[in-house]
């Protein structure tokens, strides 16, 4: 009976324990209205648990609340990447890494990567394509609080055709990979695209994710001819939606990206030689471009090291300059913009170097960080719960310790992350 009585005590206050609110006050110095694209001055945020309860310039402080002072600071929300591959990143040898290497050795990495994507203020990450369902069980062990790291949207399996970029090109047709049915994600004809957008959102696919042209980091020969017919991409799409899914495609190419934006995809990547038609095309439709502009600076210089045959390196010499170009042009011209940095091909947690140069390519420094705050919410589907700081919204916040908009490159050194109220990074 007394133990009866110890245990029930216990549990009683373990259950006051939970249900108290716990409260934070956070100070801001310099406040960053993503929503109304202004800066706000002396603001302060209420945080209970996970949420925003409150933003103002004066709050009457619960008595209980914990203060983080962050008054000589540029508070804003927090990052968001549409565009990572955070379970890997070159080992530093080309042919090791395709031949060497399995999921499982992947997944014993992968925790270190979603890490680092955290401490450099990415709250949240749309993850577009891994092997073996790693991101999956990246994704799960994160939220439940296993390991520390973004709040992860993941792809499973990119989706591709036979030859295609998300094929395995230029090696002997005698050496055979056999991955289990629907783990390769290569998939031909309209039945079987349909079939692995099933199985990739059985395994847990939050978006779904295909190769709609060639593409550079790979051996086949063009860099933007289609790998996929209308009628495929079209059922891609569908496919996707019914199962309540976004579509995003990988597109290089000028034909491949009018083709994709017409079977209705939420957004084109890279889209590097986007035409005149192919810009007005997607204005029209609403499609946002996620253009990892940054990473020409990237492969580059590094990648002759990291073993890359010259075959790829020179379709990146050929693609890099236009890629730019072309992402000024779409931003003159109005087309919604995503932030999204392909990670994976650089190192992680680097993802903040590419505001840089989305800012010498047309946008300004307000609208890069709207593009990595509310757009990237938008395109992914979670702007009722993320991609501002307002009351309702998860407290995914992030501090750095100058202006952005008159210093951009002040984002590549976050000192302060929350995510979901907790704090992971406080310098
Ligand atoms: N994953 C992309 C591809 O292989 C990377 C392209 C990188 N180059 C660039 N200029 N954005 O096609």
């Amino acid at each position: 009976m007394r133990k009866f009585i110890t245990t029930s005590i216990l549990l009683l206050f373990a259950t006051i324990g939970f249900c108290q609110n716990k409260s934070t006050i956070i100070k801001a110095g310099k406040l960053i209205d993503v929503e109304n694209g202004t800066v706000l001055l002396n603001q302060m945020i209420w945080v209970r648990n996970d949420s925003i309860i409150q933003v103002a310039n004066k709050i009457n402080i619960p008595k209980e609340a914990t203060i983080i002072d962050l008054s000589k600071y540029t508070v804003l929300p927090g990052l968001i990447d549409c565009h990572t591959h955070i379970t890997s990143q070159p080992g530093g040898d080309y042919y090791a890494d395709i031949f060497r290497k399995t999921p499982v050795d992947v997944a014993i990495i992968a925790h270190i990567y979603a890490k680092k994507t955290l401490e450099a203020g990415f709250t949240s990450v749309r993850d577009l394509g891994s092997a073996g369902l790693v991101d999956i069980a990246l994704r799960n062990a994160i939220n439940n609080g296993d390991i520390v790291g973004p709040n992860m949207y993941a792809a499973t399996m990119f989706i591709g055709s036979t030859g295609s970029h998300g094929d395995l090109n230029g090696f002997s047709p005698y050496l055979e990979f056999n991955a289990p049915k629907g783990m390769s994600g290569v998939a031909n004809g309209v039945d079987a695209v349909r079939a692995q957008v099933r199985f990739n959102v059985k395994n847990g696919a939050d978006v779904i994710k295909f190769g709609a042209s060639a593409g550079v980091l790979s051996e086949e020969e063009s860099v933007g001819g289609p790998q996929y017919s209308q009628e495929e991409m079209d059922a891609i799409v569908s496919e996707a939606k019914m199962w309540g899914k976004k579509a995003a495609a990988h597109a290089h190419g000028a034909e491949a990206i009018k083709m994709a934006v017409k079977a209705g995809v939420a957004s084109i990547e890279h889209g590097s030689l986007v035409d005149a038609e192919g810009i007005q095309l997607m204005k029209a439709k609403g499609t946002y471009l996620v253009s990892d502009v940054y990473d020409d600076e990237y492969i580059l210089s590094e990648y002759s090291k990291l073993g890359y045959p010259d075959k790829i390196i020179n379709k990146e010499k050929m693609v890099g300059k236009l890629q730019r170009e072309n992402f000024q042009k779409a931003v003159e011209a109005g087309v919604k913009i995503a932030f999204g940095t392909d990670a994976g091909v650089y190192p992680h947690g680097w993802n903040a170097r590419q505001f840089k140069w989305m800012t010498r390519f047309g946008l300004s420094p307000m609208g890069a960080i709207q593009a990595a705050t509310i757009n990237a919410a938008d395109l992914i589907g979670i702007k009722e719960k993320t991609g501002s700081i307002k009351a309702g919204k998860k407290a995914d916040i992030i501090a750095v310790a100058n202006n952005p908009i008159d210093e951009i490159s002040t984002l590549e050194q976050v000192q302060f992350v929350m995510k979901n109220g907790v704090v992971y990074k406080n310098n």
